[in-house]
């Protein structure tokens, strides 16, 4: 099946603190899982196919975090409000159009196609509130070849009327794509997205609680992310100390099933606790953190303290699918984190945000981000020849070279997702 030999220059991070460069090495793939990573080819893998990108650069898959799929349609525009405004202006009117089949197949179809050419191998997707329009994107999401969590939204309080449910549709419809998609896919499955506190009753997020935990299907949200933001759940909310505190109340913050947190810019001593204790995911979405002006997420303090770290693109808070170009954005905001916010954090190395876009985010899907024995073979392969260099590079140099000037352009020649290549 697919059982195969790569060959190539790999990089990968087993660990934050470990970037392992192997030139001219190999993976050994059984069954789309991967045996071995070594410098030499073992006799016993002898017999297997060769997959030769010798000289190129093989990562990974990138994993995003935290994406908005009815979002893409607008991403790049509108990057001039802060996040209430931005959801009234501009997300919202967008996501409300999805209640018609015809302008989500059009636009999905955008979307999965985007994702499927770039660096990314796994996402866990915000959907819209409409039915239909989740399972089309569902659907869309498995012609792709990219593994994917999709989430139908929650909605059904302080939202416009075109894009509100009430607490009894919401709950049905988020239960009823459950039912409605078990054992139908390989590479996708749905997610809880009650989409924010603000937006979502106390009585939903309570059902949808139990859901999570009798279905045994994870959970994402939003969390701390904007300053009136948090102050608009604190009134919402006045019996609860922070703002985690909420989806925790309600088993929504990683005590039943593996819960995605994006944002989690301004978290308490108290919330991060929390977050470690649940092992709730942290989606860093730097782009984002800029284009809405929320303010920039300490994330060197919560790789430090052992956190659950991966990345997100947040389209359309976030103007691009690339999980390279979030890399780049999160590095360079961690050093304006040290010069404006905290002189004595560390900024980001290079091998901790290899990790956070591989194995960081991969570990929300299982044994997802590396090549270590036993996790599934997700790769990427660079051709970073068309950047020219006069002086020798070392392959942790190419990696991290190819990182920073690539961008949107990845120089991608293939792409293997549980070892099938898809690209
Ligand atoms: N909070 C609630 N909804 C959203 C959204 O669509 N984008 C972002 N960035 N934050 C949110
Ligand atoms: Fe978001």
């Amino acid at each position: 099946m697919n059982s195969f030999v790569l060959h190539g220059d790999i990089c990968f991070c087993p660990t934050p603190k470990r970037l392992l460069a192997i030139e001219d090495g190999y993976v050994v793939v059984r069954d789309g899982v991967t045996e071995l990573c070594c410098g030499a080819l073992p006799d016993t893998a002898k017999e297997l196919p060769l997959h030769d990108y010798r000289s190129k650069l093989v990562f990974p898959g990138m994993v995003d975090l935290h994406v908005h799929a009815p979002q893409y349609a607008f991403r790049g525009l509108g990057a001039d409000m802060e996040l209430l405004e931005w959801l009234r202006h501009y997300a919202f009117p967008e996501e409300a159009k999805y209640g018609d089949l015809r302008y989500a197949d059009k636009a999905y179809s955008m979307f999965t196609g985007a994702l499927k050419n770039s660096a990314t191998t796994r996402a866990v997707i915000f959907g819209s509130l409409h039915h239909d329009a989740t399972k089309l994107l569902m659907d869309k999401m498995e012609d792709s070849g990219v593994v994917s969590y999709v989430g139908k939204v929650n909605m059904d309080r302080n939202s416009p009327d075109n894009l509100c449910e009430t607490t009894e549709e919401s709950y049905r419809s988020a239960e009823r794509i459950i039912r409605e998609t078990a054992g139908k896919y390989r590479n996708t499955k749905p997610i809880l997205t009650p989409r924010f506190v603000p937006s979502c009753t106390d009585e939903l997020l309570n059902r949808l609680g139990r859901l999570a935990e009798k279905e045994d299907v994870p959970v994402q949200s939003h969390l701390s992310e904007n300053p009136e933001e948090i102050k608009w759940v604190a009134r919402l909310c006045p019996d609860s100390r922070f703002y985690g505190e909420v989806y925790d109340k309600y088993g929504l913050f990683g005590s039943s099933t593996p819960t995605v947190m994006a944002h989690c810019v301004f978290s308490g001593d108290e919330e991060i606790a929390l977050m470690k204790e649940r092992g709730v995911y942290i989606a860093h979405c730097p782009a984002s953190n800029m284009n809405v002006g929320s303010g920039i997420a300490p994330i060197s303090r919560y790789m430090r303290e052992g956190l659950s770290v991966g990345l997100g693109s947040d389209i359309a808070g976030g103007q691009s699918e690339s999980i390279f170009t979030a890399m780049v954005e999160a590095m360079q905001l961690s050093r304006l984190y040290r010069r404006h916010i905290d002189g004595e954090s560390t900024p980001l190395t290079f091998a901790q945000t290899l990790y956070m876009a591989t194995k960081g985010g991969g570990q929300f899907f299982g044994k997802a981000g590396s090549f270590e024995r036993g996790y599934e073979f997700d790769a990427i392969v660079i051709d970073d020849s068309t950047l020219p260099h006069p002086q020798p590079l070392t392959l942790a140099q190419r990696a991290e070279r190819a990182v920073w000037l690539s961008g949107d352009k990845t120089g991608l020649i293939a792409k293997y997702v549980r070892g099938n290549r898809i690209l």
